[in-house]
């Protein structure tokens, strides 16, 4: 099974959208990333792809920090695999694909929320140890990855097209 990673294009954006469809329970993530786009914020958009099929898509927008600081990060969401080959290490792929764009385009760090068990393996740490904070009202599922620097402290938010839906 040979996956390739590659930009999204504007032809893979209803390939996309299936996916998220497919991959979350609502079409929040769907929106988010339309509105995502629109807004000029996809930062990093790749696509996994197996015999010319995109089965995977990863996203990364701008993150600010409050109060601001001069560290440039990214966030990472969302991530969704095609149900039918997802623990096929497909999302793994588009991660660390992912993360090593963000460090070629010189961002400081990236940020995630989700299940640390998968997130750890890639290099995500716990972001309130670093005294950075989410509004979420969640702990451990927020994390943190250092590229270059992180902001001293604060509280990190995700580009604002998140809070438009409810993901
Ligand atoms: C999360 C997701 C992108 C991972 O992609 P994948 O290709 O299935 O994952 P990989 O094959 O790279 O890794 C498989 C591992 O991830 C774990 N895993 C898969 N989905 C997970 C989840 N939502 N939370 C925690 N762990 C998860 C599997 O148990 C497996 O663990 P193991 O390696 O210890 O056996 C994919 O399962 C998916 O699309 N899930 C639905 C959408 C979602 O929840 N996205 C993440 C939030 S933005």
């Amino acid at each position: 099974m040979t996956i390739t990673i590659r930009p999204e294009t504007q032809q893979d954006h209803q390939a996309v959208e299936s996916i998220l469809l497919s991959a979350f329970p609502t079409d929040a993530e769907s929106k988010v990333v339309n509105a995502i786009r629109e807004n000029g914020n996809a930062v990093i958009s790749l696509v996994a792809v197996l015999d010319e099929k995109v089965i995977g898509h990863i996203l990364f927008s701008p993150v600010t920090t409050h109060p601001p600081t001069p560290e440039k990060g990214l966030g990472l969401a969302p991530v969704a695999v095609d149900p039918v080959h997802q623990s096929q290490g497909v999302g793994s792929k588009l991660i660390r694909a992912g993360l090593q764009i963000c460090i070629a385009l010189q961002y400081d760090y990236a940020v995630v929320l989700g299940s640390p068990n998968y997130y750890m393996r890639f290099g995500f740490q716990k972001a309130n140890s670093f005294g950075l904070q989410n509004e979420y009202g969640v702990d451990a599922e927020f994390m943190v990855i250092k590229f270059k620097s992180l902001p001293g402290s604060g509280l990190v938010k995700f580009s604002d097209e998140f809070s438009l839906f409810s993901v």
